[in-house]
């Protein structure tokens, strides 16, 4: 219609005011006497249309030409209106984006190499029972063992038979268990997640941290199979330079159990601060999965198949491993207090940017 091709004109010419650079060109452009778009454009319309519609047009193309006087006239207040008033001077607002906490971050990493070695996630409930906390885990009732964990317990549960009164999980470990029962052999799985122990916070202890649990069983699992993957792991995360080596250790659920360190990655094995000069840090814990906590899964998956031999220590190893995320997402960005993953500080946060 009329108005529509009018419109068209009149934001063709208000875009062009908005941008403008050179006025004597634009003037040209629109009014020029012989080649100016009013000119051939009126020419070319008025010629066509009926004699009574001629007035009209007239008329809107008068405005028109107002419009582009007016923008030539005062070209500043036509951009302004142009732009409908924003004051484009003025300095923006940055906003920035959200990006992910340094802990997921590191645990992202850590589960990443276990993916690229054919590892899946499994996660579990952080109030956890004492069946799976303790029980299953080869800690029985009022074992030392149980003291080392350093328990917060759900209060007013001596109703309630020992098995199944509720804590926080002080380890990602009571996973394990509900993985095995839930599923037969070969497993391999990686297992991040949130633990609660009754620490006072310092500079490396906070009551709520982050572990990274790993499970192993299939047919002919052996340690050599532990270290070969934990190594390659440490390898992958600290840098191919970076050397493993195992201590005998404890742990109720797995027998025979190592700590493992790593040779310091600050000073590169020569001895440093950081490493107490021994060269060395610790890092995880980690060992063959004792035949106690096949037992006790056995037992489990017998209450619902009976002739169930899945776990038969006789047919099937597993190695199993932990280790803390806080302590690995510090070396590895040099951070010396825990407290700042937690303080929500943006300047500590936007670091990681
Ligand atoms: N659950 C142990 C801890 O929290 C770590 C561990 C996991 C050790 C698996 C051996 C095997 O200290």
């Amino acid at each position: 219609s009329l108005d529509t091709a009018f419109a068209a004109l009149a934001e063709e010419a208000r875009l062009e005011t908005a941008s403008l650079t050179d006025p004597e060109a634009f003037r040209l452009h629109w009014l020029g006497r012989k080649q100016g778009r009013l000119k051939l454009i009126s020419e070319a319309w008025l010629k066509s249309a009926p004699p009574e519609a001629k007035k009209a047009l007239g008329i809107r193309f008068n405005q028109l030409k107002q419009q582009i006087e007016a923008a030539l006239e005062s070209p500043a207040t036509a951009t302004k209106s142009a732009v409908q008033g924003i004051d484009i001077t003025l300095p923006g607002t940055l906003r920035t984006p959200g990006i992910p906490h340094p802990l997921l971050k590191t645990m992202h990493e850590i589960v990443s190499v276990f993916h690229h070695l054919g590892y899946s996630t499994n996660l579990g409930p952080q109030v956890e029972s004492d069946f799976f906390n303790f029980e299953a885990l080869n800690f029985p009732p009022n074992h030392p063992a149980r003291d080392t964990q350093d328990t917060l317990v759900i209060a007013n549960q001596h109703s309630r038979p020992s098995r199944d009164r509720l804590l926080m999980r002080t380890h990602t470990s009571p996973v394990q268990i509900r993985t095995m029962i839930a599923q037969a052999p070969p497993i391999r799985i990686v297992i991040p997640g949130k633990v609660h122990r009754n620490d006072a916070a310092d500079a490396t202890h906070s009551p709520i941290f982050h572990q990274i649990e790993g499970l192993c069983v299939d047919t002919n699992i052996t340690f050599s199979d532990l270290k070969g993957t934990l190594d390659h792991a440490m390898k992958a995360l600290f840098g191919s330079d970076v050397k493993t080596r195992f201590f005998p250790s404890f742990f109720p659920f797995t027998e025979p159990s190592a700590d493992v360190q790593i040779s310091c990655i600050f000073c590169g094995g020569k001895g440093c601060r950081k490493c107490k000069h021994s060269g060395w840090i610790e890092l995880l814990g980690c060992g063959m999965v004792d035949p106690a906590v096949f037992a006790a899964v056995t037992a489990e998956r017998r209450k619902i198949n009976p002739s169930d031999d899945a776990y038969n220590p006789e047919k099937i190893t597993g190695f199993a491993f932990g280790m803390g995320v806080e302590r690995i997402a510090m070396m590895l960005h040099g951070v010396s207090d825990i407290g700042h993953f937690y303080s929500g500080d943006m300047r500590f946060l936007e670091q990681f940017a």
